[in-house]
């Protein structure tokens, strides 16, 4: 495991970009696992104006996302190379199976991009979940749905499953790019 320290958000999102621009660039054809949450919005950011700038291509990158809540439809069909679970699929088990067979079908993902709650979870595999599971639907933790209220105009509308690629399914990843900013995150990078 390598530990790199950013003097600020900027300066992790850059450095940050700048691994995924480089799996990229070594792998045109490369699967990249995505993580939503504020923590890489400056990373995408960053992405986004290299793409511009068209210094990055992103025409033979495919994407899996680590997550998406049970019962939030897509705001946006995604295009033809970004996956992810279909929240609107009521059948847990269905979805579970298809997403993490269509994970599979990608061969490995070359680089899986984390952030990491307040609580250490991941994705939303609470602290307390085993290791072993695979795609699952998760009932979200109180703590969680507090947190991620700010995404939505009350906690009241926040739902109350998510499905989720398990430990095991991060864990084949070839790399994993966890990013963690701010105070509020110290303890749990101290513990972790
Ligand atoms: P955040 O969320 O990036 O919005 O802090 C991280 C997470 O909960 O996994």
């Amino acid at each position: 495991m390598r530990i790199y320290r950013a003097k600020d958000y900027e300066e992790m999102s850059r450095r940050a970009a700048g691994i995924v621009s480089a799996q990229i660039i070594m792998k045109p054809d490369c699967v990249l696992g995505l993580a939503t949450g504020s923590t890489p919005v400056g990373l995408y950011k960053q992405l986004i104006e290299w793409y511009r700038n068209g210094d990055l291509d992103f025409s033979g990158v495919r994407t899996v996302n680590l997550d998406e809540y049970k019962g939030i439809s897509r705001e946006n069909d995604p295009a033809g190379n970004t996956h992810l679970p279909d929240g609107m699929e009521p059948d847990s088990e269905k979805e579970c199976r298809r997403y993490e067979e269509l994970i599979r079908s990608m061969g490995s993902v070359d680089l899986q991009l984390l952030g990491i709650g307040h609580n250490g979870h991941i994705g939303f595999n609470e602290p307390s979940d085993v290791f072993d599971k695979q795609v699952h639907c998760v009932n979200l933790t109180q703590s969680t749905i507090e947190a991620n209220k700010r995404f939505f105009a009350s906690a009241e509308d926040v739902p109350k499953q998510a499905y989720t690629m398990g430990i095991q399914t991060i864990m084949r990843s070839k790399k994993i790019l966890i990013m963690a900013n701010g105070e509020g995150k110290a303890d749990i990078v101290r513990d972790s």
